[in-house]
């Protein structure tokens, strides 16, 4: 398998440097093109009355008030829905809804203080202005003056928070397991919380993942010394003080032994409506529970639907959901509840370069009452226990998933993992922890480097191209990687610029690869000469790989989506000048330093870097990597 003849677009920009230190700070993008800043944390959303355009001022604290009328915090997964009008497919190029997640939050750009997080006395209106700089933002965008600008106000604009009721539908709603004693029913869940990559249905739908759930939840140790951590709460991820959030010493809904079934009701993908502000998001629970990194939904030549997702932990799996049902391209209305119907199925990737996909279904492969199954309710919920038992393959931290708009061949970025194989303890840095080495998986086909800390790109093909299939071939697209790296294991193959820890993956409708980088964005270390984060275009066809845009410093590059005729192209910035021990703002002052053009806050001094969406356009009116 070498991959399909893909159609690719020209690539026509001379790429632009790495952003090696001493960085700069702020967004550089190749000549002829432009790159300006939209909209950043806490400015006005444009709700309709007085708050339309109020902006938060940073040097304030944030409070779940000014949150709910305005920007979320760390803008991650991203897409514009267009209006109607005189474009290709009758769609408008001046005017949409961009909808935004919202992934998490660093507690002290909140409350706004100097000394450390950790010591403060917490309270309910800290953890709840929190929970509300989560979850999803709708505005809307029109071009004024040829410049693609926030409408303020619009009736389309929409805050969903950690707070905001969701429905639970599908097989776990109202399952025993995801009852608690707010919500007897187990239908109603309070919000959405680490919104990270996202996906958008054909019927007009967002589709908002929720990653790292586990990390809102906490208990004490006295509490947990009662009663100890269940192998299901260790499977995913759940801890006495989670990621140091501290919302649990506040709100007992986030404590786990004091609402022990609070936390399976997070992991879902989330369905939103944008274009009805009143809508209910619905929590799709038969695509599984996990750490969900994007959900990449498509359709078949014969209408058939599948939804590509990643469980981004290391050595956990990649999935794909099939709908019972096809889509109706003529009643917008009969696809409501499709994601609710279908099969879930893991993926193995076989040596022979060959895949399987392997069912996920109560009653077979011992997903049974004897080994914990009750119910197709509980393999769901515990998602991750069924796909272990059924031998799915472990992969190097599955993150985006996009496919290419004529082959419909999927390509999945792999964004590093540094458990598997012989890796030296010493090597387990992300979290100071160390893993048995008889507890790592050994390096295998699709996983093929043993310290894998520069990630890869895995693609395949549906069999006879059907998305419904159960096997696919596959090829690895590219090893991520450093040429000057004196490690030869860590050199990688890429042709053109290097690159490392690729996480936001997406096809224009052209057949241009974008790649974005996650990684710790301060070009150091492993990264001082691919330097900071930064977004590259690929041609699928000849692999060759080149870097469009660089970032400002300690930021991740994420989200993309461009208007229908490709020119107008949104971009993410994710928590410029991250720094959890130290201050943001000696490392960033992006972006209302004004470096990509005026902010609502310009003018005043800095005083914190905030998550900002860019727009990119081609100064000739072209189309972006043209
Ligand atoms: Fe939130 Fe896996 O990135
Ligand atoms: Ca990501
Ligand atoms: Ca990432
Ligand atoms: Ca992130």
């Amino acid at each position: 398998y070498a991959g399909s003849p893909a159609p690719t677009g020209s690539i026509g920009f001379t790429g632009v440097p790495a952003n090696v230190v001493p960085m700069t700070d702020g967004i550089t993008v190749p000549a002829g093109y432009t790159a300006r800043v939209l909209i950043a944390w806490g400015d006005a959303i444009g709700k309709t009355g007085p708050e339309a355009n109020t902006h938060w001022d940073p040097a304030t604290e944030m409070t779940a008030a000014r949150q709910l009328t305005t920007w979320g915090a760390h803008n991650d997964g991203m897409h514009l829905f267009p209006f109607p009008g005189n474009g290709a497919g009758n769609l408008a190029n001046d005017r949409g809804l961009l909808v935004s997640n919202h992934e998490y939050v660093d507690p002290a750009q909140f409350v706004n203080i100097t000394t450390p997080y950790t010591g403060i006395t917490m309270t309910k209106a800290i953890v709840d202005a929190q929970v509300a700089g989560h979850g999803v933002s709708v505005v809307e965008v029109r071009k004024v003056n040829g410049e693609m600008k926030v409408q303020r106000p619009s009736a389309f604009a929409r805050r969903i928070t950690g707070a905001t009721p969701c429905k639970l539908s599908g097989p776990a709603a109202g399952h025993a397991l995801v009852k608690t004693a707010a919500d007897p029913s187990g239908t109603t869940v309070l919000g959405t919380l680490n919104n990270c990559a996202n996906g958008y249905t054909p019927w007009g739908t967002y589709l908002t993942c929720e990653e790292n759930f586990n990390g809102y939840f906490g208990s004490t140790a006295a509490k947990l010394a009662a009663q100890p951590l269940t192998a299901h709460e260790n499977r995913y991820g759940l801890a006495a003080a989670g990621f140091g959030y501290r919302w649990h010493e506040a709100d007992a809904r986030f404590d786990f032994r004091d609402n022990p079934n609070e936390p399976n009701r997070f992991g879902w993908v989330v369905e939103i409506d944008p274009w009805n502000p009143n809508s209910v998001p619905v929590k799709r629970t038969a695509l599984g529970r996990f750490k969900h990194e994007s959900a990449e939904t498509v359709v078949g030549a014969d209408n058939k639907v599948a939804v590509y997702m990643g469980d981004d932990e290391r050595n956990d799996y990649v999935y794909k959901f099939v709908c019972a049902k096809k889509l109706d391209t003529k009643n917008r209305a009969a696809n409501r509840d499709l994601l609710d119907a279908g099969t879930l199925y893991v993926a193995k990737f076989n040596a022979d370069g060959t895949g399987t996909w392997l069912p996920l279904v109560w009653g077979q492969n011992g997903l049974t009452p004897e080994n914990g199954f009750a119910d197709q309710g509980e393999v769901l919920i515990k998602t991750r226990q069924a796909a272990d038992r059924l031998g799915a393959t472990m992969m190097d931290r599955p993150e985006w998933i996009t496919h290419h708009p004529v082959t419909r061949e999927i390509y999945l970025t792999l964004t590093n993992n540094n458990r598997r194989g012989t890796t030296p303890a010493s090597s387990n840095k992300a979290d100071g922890t160390t893993v048995a080495a008889s507890a790592r998986p050994p390096v295998d086909a699709a996983n093929p480097r043993r310290d894998n800390r520069y990630g890869h790109i895995i693609r395949w093909t549906e069999n006879g191209n059907d998305v419904a299939a159960t096997g696919f071939q596959w090829d690895i697209f590219v090893e991520c990687g450093d040429k000057l790296n004196a490690n030869a294991h860590l050199q990688g193959n890429i042709i053109g610029d290097d690159l490392g820890a690729p996480d936001g993956l997406w096809f224009d409708k052209d057949g241009r690869l974008w790649i974005q980088t996650d990684q710790v964005g301060n070009a150091t270390g492993d990264f001082a000469n691919i330097g900071g984060n930064a977004m590259f275009c690929a041609d699928p066809a000849s692999r060759r790989i080149t870097r469009f845009l660089t970032s400002p410093r300690n930021c991740e590059v994420t989200g993309i989506t461009t208007t229908p005729d490709g020119k107008t192209m949104f971009i993410n910035i994710q928590h410029p000048g991250e720094d959890w021990t130290g201050s943001f703002t000696a490392n960033s002052t992006w972006p209302d330093s004004g470096f990509n053009g005026p902010t609502t806050q310009s003018g005043k001094a800095v005083v914190k870097p905030r998550s900002a969406t860019v727009v990119i356009t081609k100064d000739d009116g072209g189309v972006i990597g043209s």
